[in-house]
């Protein structure tokens, strides 16, 4: 039978035969998935782990002090963060497409490890001057929806599964590549990850790259984590978070519609709220929110980001719909 413990210790076994003394490296987003990994190669290897944290630019507001905050605080693990805005942004310019978007992201999060793998083996003195080893939080819904599952068309490009670039260099360890969230969330549980952490509503690896529909420049990211910040805000005042899978905020960079402020004619863009009700993200409801929570997300975020002219609220299921618009 299927047990957090049962899975802990066999996965433990398999990582210490496989990675004996040598240094490993784990891609850390801060999220449930890639913490829980962590925890478990940790748990197995203990001080040969280092996490890197890549700051991609695509981060929401904040984001980036919580994350080290309850890492510091909570997971006792070494994490170097490193600061990679301008190497995602230069390689998204003029980009729309949202595979290609993925496809890019996910060979840029590996040059960020790669880049920073000389760090690690300056900062730890890693053995042999070399990591081959990258743990990834990948679960199964990542490999199914990347058209790695049996007879699976790809939907989209996971950034750790299909947006992999071809030229890998690292061995991959994925500890947590046969399960669901709601198993990751268990088995993080029994390992002493904080509840903070645990609890996290998924957020993805490409993070609001998938949430620009349209170019993703500085600006746009700008005008988006403003209103995704109000968004997460609200909800959270409204005692909803545990309610809802996620929330993506979702900026329409590519449309803008007419609408007027105080006496003059506004030209701006639409966000969209995309609360979602899911048990594994395979498959995923809309979520009813109360009105008087809509209205106040809506009336703040106009009020507050110019660029923001209109708040529409998404109703479609997965399917026919995903999650994420790109
Ligand atoms: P979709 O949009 O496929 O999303 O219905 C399902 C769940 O997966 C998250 N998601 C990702 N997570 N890397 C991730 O780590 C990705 O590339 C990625 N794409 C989507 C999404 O937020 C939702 O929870």
């Amino acid at each position: 039978a299927w047990t957090a413990g049962s899975i802990i210790d066999e996965q433990v076994a398999a990582i210490r035969a496989r990675v004996g003394d040598a240094h490993v490296i784990c891609g850390l987003s801060g999220g449930v998935d890639s913490s829980v990994a962590a925890a478990l190669v940790h748990r197995a290897v203990g001080d040969q782990l280092t996490c890197i944290f890549v700051d991609h630019g695509l981060l929401r507001d904040g984001e980036r002090e919580q994350v080290e905050r309850d890492y510091a605080e909570g997971m006792g693990i070494r994490v170097i963060t490193v600061d990679e805005t301008d190497r995602f942004l230069t390689a998204l310019t003029g980009v729309t497409e949202p595979e290609a978007k993925r496809k890019i992201i996910g060979r840029e999060f590996i040059r960020s490890f790669e880049a920073a793998q000389r760090r690690v083996v300056e900062e730890v003195g890693a053995a042999g001057g070399e990591i081959r080893f990258l743990v990834q939080g990948t679960l199964y819904p990542d490999v199914v929806e990347s058209g790695g599952g049996e007879g699976a068309a790809n939907i989209k490009s996971h950034h750790n599964v299909g947006g992999l670039p071809e030229d890998l260099d690292f061995e991959l360890i994925e500890p947590l590549r046969a399960l669901f969230k709601d198993e990751v969330r268990a088995i993080g549980r029994e390992l002493g990850v904080p509840e903070k952490i645990v609890a996290r509503q998924p957020f993805p690896g490409p993070g609001l790259g998938i949430r620009v529909i349209g170019e993703v420049t500085a600006e746009n990211l700008r005008v988006l984590r403003a209103a995704d910040a109000i968004a997460r805000e609200e909800l959270s005042a409204a005692g909803l978070d545990g309610e809802i899978w996620q929330c993506p905020v979702v900026l329409l960079a590519d449309v803008r519609s007419v609408g007027v402020q105080g006496d003059g004619r506004t030209y701006g863009h639409p966000v969209v709220l995309r609360p979602v009700s899911s048990e594994d993200a395979m498959t995923a409801d809309w979520t009813r929110l109360p009105y008087d929570v809509l209205a106040r997300i809506s009336t703040r975020i106009t009020n507050a980001v110019p660029e923001v002219n209109r708040v529409v609220l998404d109703v479609t299921s997965k399917p026919p719909a995903t999650i994420e618009w790109e």
